[in-house]
């Protein structure tokens, strides 16, 4: 029997992480390895990792460690570590966790395939973090697993080094994929099947290609033909230009949601933390937006508990959060990050105070977001279907343009189409609806 070499992936942190994944998986099957659910059963197991708060580098190591016991019942087994981790600590990682064989950078993934067989064969314990000043060039494409909804990275890096955030030191220097390239993509993937791209970038307003920026990419993208929704994340607040806000609202494919993190609502902490804008700036772009786009969905990331933040600064975030009543927010305790700008200040705010903070915070957006929900029952949504629920095949998930999951009884033929419904009832995460009749 010559049973192929087996993987597993598993992926922590942001998007653009589940992106890599797929383009690793991509780069392994051109090379002949299958993908494997039990860990149990590979031969190779890779932990794609995020170090963007300490919570999240402690998941990854604790995943990491607990992966040794397999290598004892199957030598000959290969860990790998990917991402952020790996680009953060490099070496020290073979140091520190004796389980671990290779140690690949976020800029050099890429070369995966051949590493993997030095280690493999070879014997050798490997580490690759140098490309981080190179744009990075899969020979293969992505591996996805979902068949309706692909994400199609456009941009690496990230150049705005917002003092508490390591991101910029894990993916390096801003490069912009070539728009001839991504749309060559786009159109591969649309024209075998799949109806809903995502762009992905840091900021993607910072997009790039010679004098073309991120709107006239968007704009392009949307008139791929066969395709039926545009996304993209993330947008930074401080250069959403209103040509990008125009191509939102004019072009029909493109989802009206943007996700825009304020990270906080007072300018003292706004400008510790070097975003770039005030609070008056943000909730005017915010008026922008939905002035231009009435049923705009707008999204969030806030921070608790960053250095000097005082009672009146974490008022002004929940007077912030009031005042724009943002249809969902990603909320954070503040987790210094060494190497980064406000690690070198005091993490004056004790866990208590930013445990009871976030807890507040919390409590007001859910009771936001439950709002938002219910202020769209008995409107009408398009959904593009996703898929049976999980309960039944006679009932259908699917989301709307706004980025909601919606549930809605139909037949399973309808998976992939846009279709039309009325919603009949709202939780804080779901929406229920019936459908209306057939799209036009
Ligand atoms: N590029 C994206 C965000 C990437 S990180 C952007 O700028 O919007 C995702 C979120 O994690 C950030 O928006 C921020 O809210 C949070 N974050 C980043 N660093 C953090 C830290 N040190 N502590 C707590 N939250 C952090
Ligand atoms: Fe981090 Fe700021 Fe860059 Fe976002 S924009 S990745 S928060 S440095
Ligand atoms: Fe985490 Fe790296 Fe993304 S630190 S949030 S996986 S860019």
């Amino acid at each position: 029997m010559n049973a192929r070499s087996t993987y597993k992936i598993i992926t922590y942190g942001c998007q653009m992480n589940v992106a890599d994944s797929q383009l690793v998986a991509g780069e392994l099957a051109a090379r002949g390895w299958e993908r494997v659910d039990d860990e149990r059963r590979a031969d190779l197991i890779l932990v794609n990792t995020c170090v963007v708060r300490n919570s999240a580098e402690s998941r990854a190591v604790g995943r990491i460690r607990q992966l040794a016991h397999l290598k004892r019942r199957r030598p000959g087994l290969v860990i790998g570590v990917l991402g952020c981790l790996a680009q953060k600590d490099g070496q020290a990682l073979l140091e520190r966790l004796s389980c671990v064989d290779l140690v690949l950078g976020t800029r050099d993934l890429p070369r995966i395939g051949s590493l993997v067989e030095r280690v493999r064969f070879g014997g050798d314990r490997l580490v690759s973090v140098d490309a981080i000043e190179q744009p990075a060039a899969f020979a293969a494409g992505a591996l996805r697993d979902d068949r309706l909804r692909a994400m199609v990275t456009i941009m690496y890096g990230c150049d705005n080094f917002c003092s508490y955030c390591i991101v910029p030191y894990t993916r390096g220097r801003e490069w912009s994929r070539p728009a001839d390239e991504i749309l060559a993509e786009v159109r591969r993937l649309a024209e075998t099947g799949w109806r809903e791209v995502t762009l992905l970038g840091q900021n993607v307003n910072s997009y790039r290609d010679g004098d073309r920026d991120f709107a006239d990419l968007l704009r392009r993208v949307a008139r791929v033909d066969g395709l039926a929704r545009v996304r993209f994340i993330t947008s930074h607040p401080k250069d959403c230009s209103e040509r990008l806000i125009e191509v939102v609202a004019g072009e029909p494919r493109v989802c009206e949601h943007l996700h825009l993190p304020a990270q906080a609502g007072g300018d003292a902490v706004l400008s510790r933390m070097n975003r770039g804008y005030s609070r008056e700036a943000y909730v005017r772009l915010v008026e922008r937006i939905r002035r231009a786009i009435p049923h705009a969905a707008l999204t969030t990331d806030l921070i608790v508990g960053f250095p000097g933040e005082t009672d009146r600064d974490f008022a002004d975030t929940l007077d912030l959060v009031r005042a724009v009543r943002w249809d969902e927010a990603y909320m954070f305790m503040y987790s210094p990050r060494e190497g980064t700008a406000a690690a070198a200040w005091p993490d004056d705010v004790p866990l208590p105070v930013k445990k009871e903070r976030l807890r507040q915070l919390i409590d007001l957006q859910e009771r936001i977001t439950g709002e938002v929900h219910q202020a769209h029952v008995g409107t009408r949504q398009e959904i593009l279907v996703e898929g049976p629920s999980r309960r039944s095949s006679r009932i259908l998930q699917g989301r709307t343009r706004g980025h909601k999951v919606a549930i809605v009884p139909g037949p399973e033929s309808l998976v992939g189409q846009l279709i039309d419904v009325r919603i009949t009832r709202a939780s804080v995460h779901t929406l229920f609806g019936e459908r209306l009749e057939a799209h036009a």
